[in-house]
């Protein structure tokens, strides 16, 4: 590996820590943006009551909780992250949910702490491309389903598939406030190849590959609310900006708006297209 993935794997626990409050403020958002993606997932593994799920890098568990609902009452979801803030959220969108059948554990996806063939159906939206090693988490998926169990996951394709976050990662780079990306180093875009995906869950022993992409839109009601957004998701880009001084953050702000105003409608309501890779296996 070309980076230092304990020092990586340090830096992703803290920033996501971090993180948290915002993912929190922003769920509504991310929701709507996300519920394709989690949509497929569900259908693909088609969770049955009774089953036992589990949710990795699962964030506030906006996919997990939806499998919850269907295996209930007597099957369960585990909604797992490293990050204990995360759960914080998660728990507290279950209780929203009046969900009762629901576990929540601090893991890391990489030595999942659960037995072998423990659970029916793993879940992962948009984690396994952020973790040091992506393949020893996929090969510990394996590891805790039964056999014939379904794994489903997310990863977002390739960074120029997806402008909401390429436009303002390219404004911080252009300003020296960001390094570019080292490549075979974890990151949102670092399991952007189909091939690649499907390589890595040959490599961990998956059969019945389905691999395809999704087309996404982030859409805003203004630029106002995508700004905020951005900082309350990304925090490399909060960090990056909010470190300068005011009038520069202005500066950045202002060049972030006139690369987005393509896809800027009437009113100032934005658009902007995503696209995610989802695939499916079973163990
Ligand atoms: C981009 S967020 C996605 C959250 C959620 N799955 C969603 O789609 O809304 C990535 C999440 O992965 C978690 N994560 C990253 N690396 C991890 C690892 N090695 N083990 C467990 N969780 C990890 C982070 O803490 C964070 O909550």
């Amino acid at each position: 590996m070309s980076f230092d993935a304990n020092a990586h794997r340090d830096a992703s626990l803290q920033g996501w820590e971090e993180a948290a409050a915002g993912w929190v403020r922003s769920q509504e958002l991310l929701r709507e943006f996300g519920a394709p993606v989690s949509h497929w997932l569900i259908d693909a593994v088609a969770p049955q009551p009774g089953q036992r799920v589990l949710e990795l890098a699962a964030g506030l568990g906006e996919t997990g909780l939806l499998a919850a609902e269907l295996v209930a009452p007597v099957g369960g979801a585990i909604i797992s992250d490293q990050a204990e803030a995360m759960l914080s959220g998660a728990r507290e969108r279950a209780a929203t949910l009046g969900l009762s059948n629901v576990e929540f554990q601090v893991l890391n996806a990489e030595w999942i702490d659960l037995p072998v063939a423990s659970v029916d159906v793993v879940l992962c939206r948009w984690g396994y491309m952020l973790m040091a090693d992506p393949a020893a988490a996929l090969g510990e998926t394996r590891r805790v389903l039964r056999p014939s169990g379904r794994v489903a996951l997310a990863v977002w394709d390739a960074i120029e598939h997806n402008p909401w976050a390429s436009l303002p990662g390219a404004e911080l780079r252009e300003r020296g406030l960001t390094p570019p990306p080292v490549p075979g180093a974890p990151g949102p875009f670092a399991l952007g190849s189909a091939d690649r995906l499907r390589e890595l869950l040959e490599q961990a022993g998956f059969a019945e590959l389905r691999v395809q992409t999704l087309q996404l839109h982030r859409r805003h009601a203004g630029f106002e609310e995508f700004w905020e957004t951005t900082l309350d998701l990304s925090r490399p880009f909060h960090d990056a900006v909010l470190a300068r001084p005011q009038t520069e953050i202005e500066e950045i702000r202002a060049a972030v708006r006139k690369r987005l105003e393509p896809y800027e409608a009437a009113g100032g309501v934005l658009d902007i297209p995503g696209r995610t890779l989802v695939a499916c296996a079973s163990a």
